[in-house]
C-alpha cells in the first residue's frame, strides 16, 4: 500500500512532534511512529529545559552557549551552541503559549532551578536555568505539542515501525514502515523525510531508556550508507535507581540532594569544589565509580553493582511532594523507600547518546566529512548529531536540544517542499524490507533474538561503560562483530501478522547490534580521554590527535571510520575544572 505527503516524519517524540507543527502549517504532513505519540521516550525527561531567562537570578544566553561547550569538553560545534542558547528563551516562551503548565515563581513567572553544569559569568557558581513542570518537564511537553499537531490537522499514522528509507542517488524519495496491527508493508513518498526516533540506550543492560528506544532512525540510514558521527560518546547518567536503571532526575540535586558514600562523606567535595553535586554528569558519573573502586560504595566490596546514596532527607516531603512528585513515587514504587526519610541508593545507568544522524544547523542529513547534504533528509533530537552535546550533554539541553532543532528543521522542511516535486517511487521500493520480514519469518529454525540481546547488553555494559580500555573494548568489537553475523540465521518463534511483536523486536534487535557494533569500533579508535569517553588507558584529552569528530560508515559487519573538523571558533578550548 502506497501512501503520498509532502512531509514524513518518523517518530513521534519532542523533536518529531515541533518539526511537525512547523511543516503542517503550510505542507501534507504525517507522523510515523511505532508508538502511541504520547507513549514517546521525551515524556520520561524529568528535570527540566534549560533557558537563560534570567527569572530567578541574573543569566545570559552566551554563558549558557559557554557552558554548553565547556560541558561537552570543547567537542561541541560552537556556533550550533550560540544558537541552542539564544533559541532557547523564544522556545520557552513559545512552549507556554502553546499551554504548557510550568512550575512558577511566587510573581507568577517560569520557575528555574540548577542543573549539573550549568554556571553564571563563564563558571563562577550554579545558576538557576531550567525551567520545569515538577519532574514531568518532558511528559508536559509531549502532551502540549501532540495536542498543538492534532489541532494543525497532522496525520498520524500510530504502531507503524519504519525499517527501511529510500534513498535514490543522493535524494531521499520515503520510506517503507510495517503496521503492527495487521503485519502489512506500507510505502511512503514524500518530498521531504525527517527522522526523530530518539536514542538507543537500550544497547546497554543498565539504562535510563524505554524499551523503545532501539536506534532504529541512526541504524536505517547507517545501513544506507549515511555516517554516523561521534557514537563514542555514550552519556551514564550518575543517578539510576541501583540494578534498576530508572531514572532519578538531576534535579534531586539541582532542589540540594547529596551524593554519599559509606562514610556519609559528600564526596563530590573532592571531585568538583565549585559545583559539588552538580558537576556534568560524566564527572558525577566517574566519580561514583571511582568511590566504588576505592571500596567507599554502601557495600564496600568495591564491585561494579555496589552503589552510592542520593540524600534528599533534607529536602523535607513539602518540597519533595511538590516538585519532586514522581521521583517520590519512584522510589516508593520500586525501592519501598520514601526519599523523604531514607536516601535513595543509585548508580550510573546509559542514559544519552551524544552521537548520531551528522546534520547541518537547520536539521539537513550530511553524507560525509565534506558536509554534503542529502536532499530532503534531516534529522533532529537524539537521533541527529548537530553537535550541541559534543563528548557530554549538560542536564536539561536535551529538551531544549529537541525544541530547537526540531522547529529550524521543520522551519527548512517547510521551504524546501515548497520548491521541489513529488516523488514516484521505484516498483522495487519495499523488496529489501518484505525479503527481510520473509526471511525472519520463513520457520527455519536459528537463534532467538532475545540471546543475542542479552550478549550485546551484558558486554557493552561491561565492557564499553563508564571506564573503558583497549583490551575490553577490542573483545566487545568482537563479540558485537560475531552477533552482527549470528544474526543472519536469527529466525522469529511467532509467525503470525497481527501485532507480532516477536517480530517487532527482532528488527529492533538489528538496529541495536549494528550500533552497539559502531560504538564500541568508534570508542576503541579514540585514544583519549575526554568527556563520557573515559580511557584508564589513555586519560588525558588529547586536543593535537583527537579534536576532531568521528564520522563511522557502517558496511555490513565493518566499520570505516572518518574524521571531521571540529567549530571552536568563539572559545578556546581549555581543560576542564568545576
Ligand atoms: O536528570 C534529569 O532530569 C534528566 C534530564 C536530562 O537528561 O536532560
Amino acid at each position: 500500500m502506497n501512501h503520498e505527503f509532502e512531509c514524513i516524519i518518523v517518530g513521534s517524540g519532542g523533536a518529531g512532534l515541533y518539526s511537525a507543527l512547523e511543516t503542517s502549517a503550510g505542507a501534507k504532513t504525517a507522523v510515523l511512529s511505532k508508538l502511541h505519540p504520547v507513549r514517546s521516550h521525551t515524556g520520561a525527561a524529568q528535570g527540566g529545559i534549560s533557558a537563560a531567562l534570567g527569572n530567578c537570578e541574573p543569566d545570559e544566553p552566551e554563558w549558557h552557549a559557554f557552558d554548553t561547550v565547556k560541558g561537552g569538553d570543547y567537542l561541541v560545534d560552537q556556533k550550533a551552541a550560540m544558537i541552542l542558547a539564544q533559541d532557547a528563551v523564544k522556545a520557552v516562551y513559545d512552549l507556554e503559549n502553546r499551554g504548557l503548565p510550568f512550575s512558577r515563581t511566587p510573581d507568577g513567572k517560569i520557575d528555574q532551578r540548577r542543573f549539573g553544569g550549568h554556571t553564571r559569568e563563564f563558571g563562577k557558581g550554579p545558576v538557576h536555568r531550567a525551567c520545569y513542570a515538577a519532574d514531568r518537564t518532558g511528559h508536559m511537553i509531549l502532551q502540549t505539542l501532540y495536542q498543538q499537531c492534532i489541532k494543525n490537522k497532522v496525520s498520524f499514522f500510530d504502531e507503524f515501525h519504519v525499517i527501511d528509507v529510500i534513498l535514490e542517488g543522493n535524494t531521499c524519495k520515503g520510506v517503507v514502515a510495517i503496521e503492527l496491527a495487521t503485519g502489512v508493508i506500507h510505502t511512503f513518498s514524500s518530498k521531504a523525510v525527517l527522522f526523530a526516533t530518539g536514542g538507543f540506550g537500550r544497547i546497554f543492560k543498565v539504562t535510563s531508556n524505554a524499551f523503545a528506544n532501539t536506534g532504529d532512525g541512526p541504524a536505517v540510514l547507517a545501513r544506507k550508507g549515511i555516517p554516523l558521527q561521534d557514537m563514542e560518546f555514550f552519556q551514564f547518567h550518575p543517578t539510576g535507581i541501583k540494578g534498576l536503571g530508572i531514572l532519578i532526575t538531576e534535579a534531586v540535586r539541582g532542589e540540594g540532594g547529596i551524593l554519599r558514600n559509606r562514610e556519609g562523606q559528600a564526596f563530590m567535595e573532592t571531585y568538583a569544589p565549585t559545583l559539588l553535586d552538580l558537576a556534568p554528569r560524566d564527572m558525577v558519573s566517574r566519580a561514583i565509580m571511582t568511590e566504588i573502586q576505592g571500596g567507599r560504595g554502601m557495600r564496600g566490596d568495591k564491585k561494579i553493582d555496589d552503589y552510592v546514596n542520593l540524600d534528599a532527607t533534607h529536602l523535607g516531603k513539602e518540597v519533595l511532594l511538590s516538585k519532586l512528585p514522581d521521583i517520590t513515587d519512584f522510589c516508593k514504587t520500586y525501592l519501598g523507600v520514601d526519599p523523604a526519610d531514607n536516601p535513595i541508593p543509585v548508580l550510573p545507568t546509559a542514559h544519552y547518546a551524544m552521537g548520531g544522524i551528522p546534520t547541518d544547523l537547520d536539521g539537513r542529513v550530511l553524507a560525509d566529512e565534506k558536509g554534503t547534504p542529502v536532499e530532503g533528509l534531516y534529522a533532529a533530537g537524539e537521533c541527529a548529531c548537530v553537535s550541541v552535546h559534543g563528548a557530554n550533554r549538560l542536564g536539561t539541553n536535551s529538551l531544549l536540544d529537541l525544541v530547537v532543532f526540531g522547529r529550524r528543521a521543520g522551519i527548512h522542511i517547510s521551504n524546501y517542499v515548497k520548491t521541489n516535486g513529488a516523488h514516484v517511487l521505484p516498483a522495487t521500493a519495499a523488496d529489501y524490507a518484505r525479503a527481510w520480514v520473509d526471511r525472519l519469518t520463513d520457520g527455519k529454525s536459528g537463534p532467538h533474538g532475545p540471546e543475542l540481546s542479552e550478549q550485546m547488553q551484558s558486554v557493552m555494559m561491561e565492557k564499553v561503560g563508564v571506564y573503558r580500555n583497549a583490551t575490553q573494548m577490542s573483545e566487545a568489537v568482537k563479540t558485537m562483530e560475531a552477533l552482527v553475523k549470528s544474526y543472519e540465521d536469527v529466525r522469529v518463534q511467532d509467525r503470525g501478522k497481527p501485532f507480532n511483536t516477536d517480530l517487532l523486536e527482532t528488527i529492533e534487535l538489528k538496529n541495536m547490534l549494528d550500533l552497539a557494533l559502531v560504538t564500541a569500533v568508534s570508542a576503541l579508535a579514540r585514544q583519549e580521554s575526554r568527556g563520557a569517553h573515559s580511557r584508564e588507558d589513555f586519560p588525558d584529552r588529547d586536543d593535537d590527535n583527537w579534536l576532531k569528530h568521528t564520522l563511522a560508515f557502517l558496511d555490513k559487519d565493518r566499520v570505516r571510520l572518518d574524521f571531521k573538523r571540529v567549530d571552536t571558533s568563539i572559545w578556546d578550548p581549555k581543560p576542564r575544572t568545576y
